[in-house]
């Protein structure tokens, strides 16, 4: 199953459905439509009576999916908005339980390739890397405003830099560093010399994490989801980056039951019955032929959990 668009190759795509939808009916919510891949996916499966949610911060993969809409019996709602707001949105749309939502974290394909976005550091580009340019600072204006030890803290956390004060220090003191792409691998080459692509990738993944609070985002989200779930709905993420991973993977092990009440108790009063459990142990990873047609697949872990029936809040 590949729902292949110019905009962006959905990675693990039937996993994803098989793991979401078992019915036609109910409501679904793709909290990172980008290219809307897994949305139209999700979509097909669907029958009137359904509801299908879209969200994205980037008003260009909003508008790119209304300008394509989904072939699809269900009835479908854009949101232009953060994930961490879906308990809002939800309630907006007076929707008070969902049977499953995905989020498929980082940058589209489209994002990386619009030079004017800033994400890329294989093109000439301002640093903006800003996935809703509506909001909050643009990259070169945070690295502006960070001291040495802040700038160190970033790269050192979110990008695995090792030494990164050297790094944070290099460019703090060449003030050229943050009008480009191109200025701030010089000014990396001028202290290194020629750095390893991936380590390139990682300082410019480092930055767009901090810009974009990609990690406090997520903690918002899926302290939201147990409540949102209807009985026996899935929730599904897609991480590429091992701090992302680690943060859903120790999420849903904690909102599994961790009751300790004694065997001949018959109801639970320990009060840790739990919310959530594991779908998949272990996170799901791509076969190596989608990996052979998209690289980007590599990374990707996919993890699943099951609202458990009859948990009230
Ligand atoms: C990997 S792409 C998703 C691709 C999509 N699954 C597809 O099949 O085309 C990630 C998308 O998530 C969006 N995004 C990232 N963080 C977000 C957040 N906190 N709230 C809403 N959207 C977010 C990005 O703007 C980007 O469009």
């Amino acid at each position: 199953m590949t729902e292949t668009s110019d905009y962006h190759v959905p990675v693990l795509c039937r996993e994803v459905v098989d793991a979401l939808c078992n019915g036609k009916n109910g409501c679904f919510i793709d909290a990172t439509l980008g290219g809307g891949g897994h949305f139209r996916a999700l979509a097909r499966k669907l029958s009137n009576g359904a509801t299908l949610i879209g969200i994205d911060r980037d008003a260009d993969a909003i508008e790119w999916n209304r300008r394509n809409p989904t072939a699809t019996a269900a009835s479908v709602h854009l949101e232009h908005a953060r994930f961490s707001e879906i308990a809002r949105i939800c309630e907006t749309l007076s929707i008070s339980s969902v049977d499953g939502v995905l989020i498929d974290l980082g940058v589209s394909s489209f994002q990386i390739d619009h030079p004017e976005r800033g994400f890329s550091f294989m093109q000439e580009c301002g640093l903006d890397m800003r996935m809703n340019t509506r909001e909050g600072a643009p990259a070169m204006d945070l690295i502006d405003r960070f001291s040495v030890e802040e700038l160190a803290g970033v790269l050192a956390r979110y990008g695995e830099i090792r030494n990164a004060r050297r790094m944070a220090m290099a460019i703090k003191s060449s003030p050229e560093a943050i009008r480009s792409s191109s200025a701030l691998r010089t000014c990396l080459t001028r202290e290194y010399g020629q750095l390893k692509y991936k380590v390139l990738a990682r300082v410019f993944m480092a930055l767009r994490i901090a810009v974009n609070d990609e990690l406090d985002e997520l903690r918002t989200f899926l302290a939201a989801i147990p409540e949102l779930l209807a009985d026996g709905g899935r929730i599904a993420v897609i991480s590429y980056h091992s701090l992302e991973d680690r943060m859903v993977k120790e999420f849903f092990r904690n909102s599994e039951p961790h009751c300790i009440c004694p065997s001949s108790i018959l109801r639970c009063t320990c009060g840790r019955p739990g919310k959530l459990k594991r779908v998949n142990r272990k996170a799901i990873v791509a076969s190596e032929d989608e990996i052979s047609v998209n690289p980007r697949a590599r990374s990707a872990r996919l993890r699943i959990a099951e609202k458990i029936a009859g948990v009230t809040e």
